[in-house]
C-alpha cells in the first residue's frame, strides 16, 4: 500500500496511492459518489463510479455516515476544480470503522452544544485552522528564542506560593501535610535560570482562578516567558516587539491557507507585523482614554474596556509603559527617577484584542523587595529561595509573559479565547 498524505498527494499525480482518513461529506449525482475525506492535512474529492468499484461496494460508499474511518485507494489526478487541486478517482476503498449520526453536522450549532463535543468539535474546518495556527505560534515561539541562545528552562506547575497575587491561586490538598498551588506564572523560576544561564525562557500551561467570565480569560493557558539578566525595560520592551512580529511573519508566511479558512483579514496583520511598535506611557494612556469620555483614575488598572479602546487608536501592537506601582505585582522595580510608578509593559493587541503580553523590569535589591512581599502580605519562608537571587550576585534582569491563547485569537481574529485552545478551562467549564 501507497500511503499518503492529502497534504504531500502534488508529488504523486499519476500514481496509485492510499489516503487514510475520515469521510467529511459526500454527495452523489446517482452515476458518481463524490467522497470528500480528511486526513488531518486537508481534503481530498475522491471519485466513486459504478465501473470503477462493482454494483456491491458502490452501493455502500452512498451510505456512509459523516466521520465514518476509511483507507481509500485509487489514482491522483491534477483537478484545479478540486480542493486542493487534486483528486482521486477511487479503484478501492475499506470501511475501518462506522460512524453513524455524527452529531456535528454541516448546519449551524451552538456554541454550548459544540463546546460539550469538543472532542469532535476539533475536526470541523474553523476549529482545524485555528489549532493549526496556535501550532504554528507555539513553534515560532520556541524557535526565536533557541535561534538566539536563550535556554528552554521549564518551571513547576505545583508551586509554594502565589506569584501573581493571592486572590486567584488554585489550592491544591498536598497528601493531606500541606497546601500547594498551581501555578499562576514560570515567572519566578525563569529569574533564577536567567541568573543562572543568562537568558532563559519557559512555556507551560499557568492557572488563574479568577471568577471572570470574559472572551478573554480562561482558568488554563499557556504562556511563554523569557527572564534576561542585566535587562532593563527598555530592552524587556525591544525584545516584546521583535518576538511578537517575528511571530506575525511566520504565521504570515506559512499558516496563509488556515487564515483563509478564518476569512481573516491578512492585511491587518501584515501592517501590525511592521517595526516599531507604539509605544505609550500609563500617563499618556489615561489622557487619551479621558479624551474619549471614559472615567479612570490614575492609579487605576487599566481593564477591558479601557484596552479595547486604546487599541483601538494603532494598527499594530502598542505598548503601554510605567503603570502605577500600586496595581502591579510585589516584584516589580519601581522607576528610580518616579517611584509611584513601576518599570513594567503591557501590550495590547490591535482590533480591540487587548493586553497579550505582560512584563517589566524586576526588583533586583534585597530589602526593597522584603518589605514587598510583606507590604503585599505574602509570606516570606516560602519565597526565602527566591530572595537567594537578591543576596547571592543580584543583577537587573527582565523579561514577560505571552498568553498564548490571547495572541492566537487575536490572529486567527476570533471573538472567545475558547478556541484557541483544544480544551477550555473556564469558570464555568471543564468538560470534556
Ligand atoms: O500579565 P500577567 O498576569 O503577567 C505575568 O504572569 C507575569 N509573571 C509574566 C512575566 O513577566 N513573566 O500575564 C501575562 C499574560 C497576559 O498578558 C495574557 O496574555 C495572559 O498572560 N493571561 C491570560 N490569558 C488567558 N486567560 C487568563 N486568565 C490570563 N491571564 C493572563
Ligand atoms: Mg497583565
Amino acid at each position: 500500500m501507497n500511503w499518503v498524505y492529502i497534504e504531500d498527494l502534488k508529488q504523486h499525480v499519476g500514481q496509485e496511492v492510499t489516503l487514510q482518513g475520515w469521510l467529511y461529506n459526500r454527495r452523489s449525482s446517482g452515476k458518481i459518489h463524490f467522497l470528500l475525506i480528511r486526513d488531518g492535512t486537508g481534503l481530498c474529492q475522491c471519485v466513486a463510479s459504478l465501473a470503477d468499484l462493482g454494483a456491491e461496494s458502490f452501493a455502500e460508499a452512498d451510505h456512509l455516515g459523516q466521520e465514518s474511518s476509511l483507507a481509500v485507494t485509487g489514482v491522483a489526478r491534477e483537478d484545479r476544480r478540486a480542493p486542493g487541486g487534486i483528486e482521486l478517482t477511487i479503484k478501492s476503498w475499506k470501511l475501518i470503522g462506522s460512524a453513524i449520526d455524527y452529531p456535528i453536522t454541516p448546519k449551524e450549532h451552538g456554541t454550548a452544544f459544540l463546546l460539550d463535543l469538543r472532542h469532535l468539535w476539533v475536526r470541523s474546518a474553523r476549529q482545524h485552522a485555528i489549532l493549526r495556527i496556535r501550532g504554528e505560534v507555539e513553534s515560532a515561539a520556541r524557535d526565536f528564542f533557541h535561534d538566539r541562545g536563550f535556554v528552554s528552562f521549564d518551571a513547576p506547575i505545583l508551586t509554594p506560593t502565589a506569584c501573581e497575587g493571592t486572590t486567584n491561586l488554585f489550592e491544591i490538598d498536598y497528601f493531606g501535610e500541606r497546601k500547594a498551588y498551581l501555578t499562576q506564572s514560570g515567572q519566578l523560576y525563569g529569574e533564577a535560570g536567567a541568573l543562572a544561564f543568562g537568558k532563559v525562557y519557559c512555556f507551560g500551561p499557568t492557572f488563574r482562578a479568577e471568577k471572570s467570565k470574559t472572551r478573554r480569560h480562561l482558568t488554563e493557558f499557556w504562556m511563554v516567558e523569557p527572564e534576561v539578566a542585566y535587562f532593563t525595560l527598555a530592552e524587556d520592551m525591544q525584545m516584546a516587539e521583535d518576538f511578537v512580529s517575528h511571530i506575525l511573519v511566520r504565521v504570515l508566511e506559512r499558516r496563509q491557507e488556515e487564515l483563509k479558512v478564518l476569512e481573516r483579514d491578512v492585511s491587518r496583520l501584515e501592517k501590525a507585523a511592521t517595526k516599531p511598535f507604539a509605544r505609550i506611557t500609563y500617563d499618556e494612556a489615561i489622557e487619551r482614554l479621558h479624551a474619549k469620555g471614559l472615567e479612570v483614575k490614575w492609579g487605576d488598572d487599566l481593564g477591558a474596556d479601557e484596552e479595547t479602546a486604546l487599541s483601538l487608536d494603532f494598527d499594530r501592537p502598542v505598548m503601554i509603559h510605567r503603570y502605577p506601582a500600586q496595581c502591579k505585582a510585589f516584584y516589580m522595580k519601581r522607576d528610580p527617577a518616579r517611584p509611584e510608578v513601576a518599570l513594567c509593559v503591557d501590550m495590547l493587541a490591535p482590533e480591540g484584542y487587548g493586553e497579550i503580553i505582560g512584563g517589566g523590569q524586576r526588583e533586583d535589591d534585597y530589602e526593597t523587595l522584603k518589605n514587598r512581599i510583606l507590604e503585599h502580605n505574602l509570606p516570606l519562608e516560602p519565597l526565602n529561595w527566591y530572595l537567594d537571587l537578591r543576596r547571592y550576585g543580584s543583577v537587573p534582569h527582565a523579561g514577560f509573559g505571552m498568553g498564548i491563547e490571547r495572541a492566537v485569537s487575536w490572529i486567527c481574529g476570533i471573538h472567545h479565547v475558547r478556541e484557541a485552545i483544544p480544551f477550555p478551562r473556564m469558570m464555568e467549564r471543564i468538560e470534556p
